[in-house]
C-alpha cells in the first residue's frame, strides 16, 4: 500500500470519527474533518481559505496563540466564534511539529465542551439562576476589586444586587469588612484561597458571616476573585447555646458533691470529677493511670457487679473501696451502661461516701438490739412480778405465751406474734393488785373475792395503757377473759369485738390452766383441757383458734415444765 493510499485511509477515518480534527500548516488549515466544519458552521472549503486565528474570539487571540506556540501537546479552553458570529467555548488539544521549514499544528476540538450545547450567553443565564438559588451571597470581582456580579440569594429579597455592580468593597461594606477583604486579596493574588469570618450589624442586629474568597485564575493569570459569603448567625447562636449548656454541665460535673465517673467495662478510667479524687484520696493525675479494680477491697465483687450491670443496664449498690491512705470506705454507687455513637460500651456512675452513714447505721442497730434486750428483760421482770406472789401459777404466763405463739403460727398470723408475746407474758399483770392469799387460796372463793379476781384484766389494762407499745397490748390484756357469746368479763364483748390476739390468749390460757396444778385441785391433764375447748368451740372460744390449738398438740406440742 502506497503512502498516498494510507493517507487517504487516515483522512477517511478522521472524517468519519466524529471528532473535530484539523491540521494547520503555516497558520492555514490544510485539513479539517466534517465534524470540525460542523462545529464552526463553515464548509470545509471555506475553512481551508481562512486562518485558524479567525476562529478565535478576538479577546482571547493573543493568549491562545501564545499557548499553542509551546512545543509538545497543549490543551487549551477558550472562546471561539462560529461563522454566524455565535460565541462558543471549546477545548482544543494540539501537537506542534516541524516539517522542513513548515510549522505544522495537528489537533482536535474536544466535543465534550462543544457538546454541552449552550452558548456563552445561555451559560451566563444558567449561572445567574444557579447563583440566585443558593443560600449564600456570591460576588464576582474583577482584578481591580470591582463587583462584576452579585447574586440575590433567598431570604434577602430587598437587596438590589444590580446596584452593587461596578462598586468596590469599601463602597458597600463597613471598613472592617473591606480591610479584611483586601488582606485576603493579597493571598488571592498569589493564587491562594482565603477564608475568614466577619461580624456585621444589619437592621440593628448583629449577624455573622463566613467568607470564602477564591482567586479566578485564567490561563495562569490572576483575573479577579469570587466571594462566597455564608450567613452563619444561626449556627453561631446554636454553637454558643451548646457551649453554654456544655459549660453548665461541666460546672455541675466539677462541683457536684458526688463522685462522677466514666469507665470502660475493662476498668479503664475515662473521665471523673474532682469529687471522685477527693473520695478516693488520689490526685487527679494518679487516678488517670489507675484501673477501677485497683480500689476494690474485694475484686471478685467488681466481676459480680459488672455481670449484673451488663445484664440489667443499671445497678444500685453499696460496696467497699480502699482509699490511698489505706482506709476502707463504704460507697453508694448508682451505675448505668451507655453506648456511644459507634456502639462502644461505657459505664457511667455516681459515688457517694456513706461510711459515716454505715457506721451510724451499725451503731443504731446495736443500740436497737440492746433496747430490744432491755425491753424483753423489762417485760420478763414485770411478768415475774405477779408470779412471785402466786407460786402455784409461776410460769403460767410464759407457758400461755408459748402456746399462743404456736397457735398464731398455725393460723398463719406471723405478724401478730410480737404483740402476742408481750401481751401473753403480761396478761395477768393485773393480779398484782389482788392480795396473795386470795390468789393462793386452796378453797372456793367468796363472791367478793371472785369479783376482785375478775377485775384483774382492768387493772392490767390500766397499768399497760400508759406504755406506748407499737401493738394494742393493753387492750389484748383487757379482753383475754372475754368469751364469744358475751359471757366473759369485764366488758361482756362478743365475737368480732374481741381482738384475735385476745381470742388466742383466751384459749391458750384455759388449756394451760386446766392442764396444770392449781391450789384447789390437781392437774387435770391436756386431754381434759382440749375436751373443754372442743366442747365450747364456737360458743365460748373461737373456732379457728380451737382448731389451730388442737393441731398444735397433734404435732407434739408440750408445755415446758415450770
Ligand atoms: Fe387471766
Amino acid at each position: 500500500m502506497s503512502n498516498g493510499e494510507i493517507t487517504d485511509i487516515l483522512v477517511h477515518l478522521a472524517d468519519e470519527s466524529g471528532y473535530g480534527i484539523f491540521q494547520v500548516k503555516n497558520e492555514r488549515f490544510t485539513y479539517v474533518s466534517s465534524s470540525f466544519s460542523r462545529i464552526f458552521g463553515y464548509s470545509k472549503e471555506e475553512l481551508l481559505n481562512v486562518g485558524f486565528e479567525s476562529l478565535i474570539h478576538p479577546s482571547w487571540k493573543n493568549a491562545v496563540l501564545t499557548e499553542m506556540q509551546k512545543p509538545g501537546f497543549q490543551s487549551c479552553t477558550f472562546k471561539a466564534l462560529r461563522k454566524n458570529g455565535e460565541e462558543i467555548f471549546i477545548n482544543v488539544v494540539t501537537s506542534k511539529t516541524r516539517d522542513k521549514e513548515d510549522h505544522i499544528v495537528t489537533g482536535y476540538v474536544n466535543e465534550m465542551v462543544y457538546g454541552l450545547g449552550f452558548t456563552e450567553k445561555e451559560i451566563e443565564a444558567i449561572m445567574h439562576i444557579f447563583l440566585n438559588s443558593i443560600g449564600d451571597f456570591v460576588f464576582l470581582m474583577n482584578e481591580h476589586g470591582r463587583v462584576i456580579f452579585a447574586n440575590n440569594p433567598y431570604g434577602f429579597g430587598s437587596l438590589k444586587t444590580q446596584t452593587l455592580v461596578g462598586k468596590k468593597p469599601e463602597d458597600i461594606l463597613p471598613e472592617k469588612f473591606s480591610n479584611r477583604f483586601y488582606k485576603a486579596l493579597e493571598e488571592n493574588q498569589k493564587g491562594k484561597i482565603a477564608e475568614y469570618e466577619v461580624e456585621l450589624r444589619i437592621e440593628g442586629k448583629t449577624r455573622y458571616f463566613h467568607v470564602k474568597q477564591s482567586p479566578i485564575m485564567l490561563n495562569m493569570r490572576y483575573r479577579g476573585v469570587v466571594l462566597v459569603v455564608r450567613d452563619i448567625t444561626e449556627i453561631r447562636k446554636a454553637y454558643k447555646k451548646l457551649e453554654k449548656s456544655e459549660s453548665k454541665y461541666r460546672s455541675l460535673f466539677e462541683h457536684v458533691p458526688v463522685g462522677l465517673y466514666t469507665t470502660t467495662p475493662e476498668g479503664d478510667i475515662v473521665n471523673f470529677n474532682p469529687q471522685s479524687s477527693l473520695i478516693l484520696g488520689y490526685s487527679q493525675e494518679e487516678l488517670k493511670v489507675r484501673k477501677a479494680s485497683d480500689f476494690y477491697v474485694d475484686k471478685a465483687e467488681r466481676e459480680k457487679w459488672l455481670k449484673e450491670l451488663l445484664k440489667k443496664g443499671s445497678v444500685e449498690r453499696e460496696f467497699r473501696m480502699r482509699r490511698k491512705d489505706g482506709r476502707i470506705i463504704w460507697l453508694k454507687d448508682t451505675s448505668r451502661i451507655r453506648k456511644d455513637e459507634h456502639g462502644k460500651v461505657y459505664i457511667e456512675g455516681s459515688l457517694q461516701d456513706i461510711t459515716e452513714l454505715k457506721n451510724l447505721e451499725a451503731s443504731l442497730l446495736e443500740n436497737l438490739r440492746k433496747m430490744e434486750k432491755l425491753f424483753d428483760s423489762t417485760v420478763m421482770a414485770l411478768s415475774s412480778a405477779v408470779e412471785v406472789r402466786d407460786l402455784y401459777t409461776a410460769g403460767h404466763q410464759r407457758r400461755v405465751t408459748q402456746l399462743a405463739v404456736e397457735i398464731a403460727k398455725e393460723m398463719g398470723l406471723e405478724n401478730r406474734i410480737k404483740a402476742l408475746r408481750i401481751a401473753g407474758l403480761l396478761h395477768d399483770i393485773g393480779k398484782i393488785a389482788i392480795p396473795s392469799d386470795i390468789l393462793t387460796k386452796p378453797t372456793r372463793l367468796t363472791e367478793v373475792e371472785y369479783m376482785l379476781v375478775k377485775h384483774h384484766p382492768v387493772t392490767g389494762y390500766q397499768i399497760l395503757k400508759k406504755i406506748e407499745f407499737p401493738w394494742p397490748v393493753a387492750t389484748i390484756v383487757l379482753q383475754h377473759h372475754e368469751r364469744l357469746d358475751g359471757s366473759g368479763y369485764p366488758q361482756g364483748l362478743k365475737d368480732g369485738d374481741i381482738l384475735i390476739e385476745a381470742r388466742i390468749i383466751a384459749v391458750a390460757d384455759v388449756v394451760e390452766a386446766i392442764s396444770s396444778h392449781r391450789p384447789y385441785r390437781p392437774a387435770l391433764g391436756i386431754s381434759v383441757a382440749l375436751d373443754e375447748i372442743k366442747k365450747n368451740r364456737g360458743t365460748l372460744y373461737d373456732r379457728d383458734v380451737v382448731d389451730a390449738c388442737i393441731e398444735v398438740f397433734k404435732r407434739g406440742f408440750e408445755f415446758p415444765s415450770s
